[in-house]
């Protein structure tokens, strides 16, 4: 059976989590494939918020396995505390959750480093979550990385000093102060709790299941304009989020991909710094932060906000091969007597469709007014009970994409989620 994937178009925080969750009954397989702790997934139901951001969002349905891929990150202290609140026994997670050995590991020097290298750059941060995700990334690519499999070798202990010797002779070259102690808090324990769980080269597994028949759903983390190559750079993340991720953070080939689940928010947030063309700083920004409740789910920072932007859009269309949007938080857009919907930019007084290189670049969005709704549409769970006016929304986004809008999420709960037949 082919894999399908399901990854975030914008700046992060879509709804991925909550949608995969919602799928998850139809699928035997949940992979993660790429990115770290910086990820914040919110799932709801029975009134109940969970934030994950190491395991897959597959975790909460008995029977289906869940895989963290090859190409994520994996901090052992944050996997240990995300394992343990999570409700269902230790014992019964190992049954749901398999971890590969080629992920690769963040160590604690590697959050020191993070901090260190935000400290330095100052007014120019990229905002990073400060979860160790750059340095991380950064000796894996430099061939210096301690991978999952590593956990297992009786000399362990001595590989993790060596490289910590390495991360701490950088750290001198930097003014900036830190407890290695407080940062290695539950690290070893977190080692010996990954131990509990089957360690295995999961791309054999993976390719396995799907050709045997298993439907594998593929969970990316942040969005399309925070990858490492084609977001925007250096205001990115540090894995490559798009589509191709998946083949390269799973071990599986592009023939075996099927449908690519591209997700969007009915407008557009960011965290963090780097350009965004459609930002609000009004009050219209405002209303969307709070009633989107619009705070990072890692971090707790206020999320930036602003209208959708169709060129960012279309770009992320372009470079992933979606083949279906899904829209979240048009619930959030009730009650905006007027949408505005950015077409175009103009970059040094020229109208232009394509993403600027320079992120430095001063981009004047040009906007289209689309007429907005009054109603309520939480209690909404057929797309025919939908506001006239959001329809004519998803059919402008629709023609402008050229790809059909076939969910509609309308609020936080598993169950605010339509499904167009
Ligand atoms: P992810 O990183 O893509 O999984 O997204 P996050 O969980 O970080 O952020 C999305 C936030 O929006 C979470 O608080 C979700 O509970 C919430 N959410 C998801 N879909 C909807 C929706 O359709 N409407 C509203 N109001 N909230 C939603
Ligand atoms: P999910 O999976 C939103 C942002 C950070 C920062 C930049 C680099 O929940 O959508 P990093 O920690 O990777 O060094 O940060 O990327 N960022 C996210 N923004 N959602 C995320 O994940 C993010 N993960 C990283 O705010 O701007
Ligand atoms: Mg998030």
């Amino acid at each position: 059976m082919k894999i399908d994937i399901l990854l975030g178009l914008q700046w992060g925080d879509e709804g991925k989590g909550k949608i995969v969750d919602a799928l998850s009954p139809d699928y035997d397989i949940i992979a993660r494939f790429q990115g770290g702790p910086n990820a914040g997934h919110s799932l709801e139901f029975n009134d109940v918020k969970h934030v994950l951001h190491l395991i897959p969002s597959g975790i909460f349905h008995p029977g289906k396995l869940n895989v963290i891929g090859n190409g994520v990150v994996i901090d052992p202290a944050v996997f240990m505390k995300e394992i343990l609140e999570l409700g269902p026994s230790v014992e019964e997670l190992t049954k749901r959750l398999v971890i590969s050995t080629r992920a690769n590991l963040i160590l604690p020097s590697h959050r020191i480093l993070d901090a260190a290298y935000e400290y330095q750059k100052g007014k120019s941060k990229i905002g990073s979550t400060l979860k160790g995700i750059g340095p991380a990334y950064t000796d894996k690519t430099g061939r210096n990385g301690l991978r999952v499999g590593d956990i297992l070798r009786k000399d362990f202990k001595k590989i993790y000093n060596d490289h910590l010797g390495i991360h701490l002779s950088i750290l001198k070259n930097y003014d900036y102060k830190f407890d290695l102690a407080e940062f290695e808090k539950g690290w070893f324990e977190g080692v010996e709790l990954l131990k509990k769980f089957r360690l295995i080269n999961t791309e054999y597994l993976v390719n396995d299941l799907s050709s045997s028949g298993k439907k594998i759903l593929a969970e990316g983390a942040q969005g399309t304009m925070l990858d490492v190559d084609f977001g925007s750079y250096p205001y990115v993340t540090s894995s490559n989020t798009i589509s191709a991720g998946a083949c390269t953070g799973l071990g599986v080939s592009p023939k075996l991909i099927g449908e690519i689940f591209g997700i969007f928010k009915a407008y557009c947030t960011r965290v963090g710094s780097g350009p965004f063309p459609t930002e609000l700083n009004d009050e219209t920004g405002n209303t969307l932060r709070n009633v989107g409740r619009e705070f990072g789910s890692t971090t707790g920072r206020p999320r930036r906000c602003g209208w959708l932007d169709l060129p960012a859009l279309k770009y992320s269309i372009m470079i992933n091969g979606i083949t279906q949007l899904f829209m979240t938080k048009a619930d959030v857009l009730s009650g905006i007597k007027t949408i505005r919907v950015c077409t175009s930019y103009e970059v040094d007084g020229k109208e232009c469709t394509e993403l600027p290189f320079d992120t430095d670049a001063a981009i004047v969005p040009v906007y289209t007014e689309i007429p907005g709704w009054e109603e309520d549409i939480t209690a909404a769970r057929d797309f025919m009970d939908l506001p006239a006016a959001l329809k004519n929304y998803i059919e402008y986004i629709e023609k402008h994409t050229g790809v059909p809008v076939t969910m509609v999420s309308v609020g936080p709960d598993r169950e605010e989620t339509i499904f167009r037949s």
